[in-house]
């Protein structure tokens, strides 16, 4: 998921670190999250669980499971919170850890609008601050997970804070989506590169040569060997169809695209 560029950027394709990838996404994240929350909010809403741009929830997928009331729940990105407000309001015990400052400042700022409040900790998925075994589930809805380096780390890390029998879920951009340009027209359908090729993309600032975004990007199978070499246990695998009728544009995500191929991937998986 591309961002609107700030500043003039120009994209690169080379390996970059854990250190770059987080000093990059946190301000880059700061920069971005009131046009971020400006143009998706409402969309999002305040109290609202969207597991990604094809607009499906967590009340229709069901993939935390059935009842979540008493829960004990991580989310990892949690940008402004809205799918933990959600969470709260269902019952469950929720709590949201962000890579950036001003994500959470609008966290804060919705839980006095709606009413509904969840508790938030800066940091990064790589390092939870949190002891073993806190949680029943841990999620992220389009976080941390594509924008960090150390994936195995992270994984690990999400692993430890789960109880036995706990619940890891989480939605990335469908990694088939690597191959295309990220256009929602139908030049976005036309393959441009290696499904293969794991070299990060990244935005360098242009003036001062700081690398600005990164995303990562891992195939199906790599996701397979991450989770199933962290001692987790693959339950599920949803790539979320483009909903009939659904007409609203998100990045590279569109009807046009969606009609053909999947732009989200949500993995479940558990301890
Ligand atoms: C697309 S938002 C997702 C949040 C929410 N589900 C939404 O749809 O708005 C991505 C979030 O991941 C956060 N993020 C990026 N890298 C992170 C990291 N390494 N650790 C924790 N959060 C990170 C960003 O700051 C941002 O708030």
């Amino acid at each position: 998921m591309e961002q609107q560029p700030h500043r003039p950027v120009r994209v690169e394709r080379r390996p970059v670190s854990e250190q770059e990838s987080r000093r990059a996404n946190g301000p880059d994240w700061d920069n971005y999250a009131d046009e971020y929350q400006a143009t998706h909010g409402e969309y999002l809403g305040d109290v609202g669980f969207l597991w990604g741009p094809e607009g499906w929830t967590e009340e229709q997928l069901r993939i935390l499971g059935p009842d979540l009331a008493g829960k004990d729940v991580l989310e990892v990105g949690s940008g402004a919170g809205q799918c933990s407000r959600w969470l709260v309001s269902q019952g469950a015990r929720a709590i949201g850890l962000d890579l950036s400052h001003r994500q959470l400042q609008h966290s804060l700022r919705i839980d006095d609008q709606s009413g509904f409040a969840v508790p938030v900790v800066q940091g990064t998925g790589t390092d939870l601050p949190f002891a073993d075994a806190a949680f029943d589930i841990v999620f992220s809805a389009f976080g941390a997970l594509q924008f960090v380096n150390d994936i195995e780390h992270a994984v690990a890390e999400a692993r430890r804070v789960l109880r036995p029998g706990g619940i890891f879920a989480f939605s990335i951009t469908h990694p088939t989506r690597w191959m295309f340009p990220d256009d929602p027209s139908e030049e976005g359908l036309v393959a441009s590169q290696s499904y293969w090729d794991r070299t990060p993309y990244v935005e360098v600032d242009d003036e001062t040569g700081v690398v600005s975004y990164v995303e990562h990007h891992r195939t199906l199978g790599d996701w397979v060997a991450i989770l199933a070499g962290a001692g987790l246990r693959i339950t599920r695998l949803e790539e979320p169809e483009w909903p009939e009728g659904h007409e609203r544009i998100w990045g590279g995500w569109s009807h046009i695209r969606g009609k053909y191929t999947p732009g989200t991937a949500i993995f479940v998986a558990t301890t």
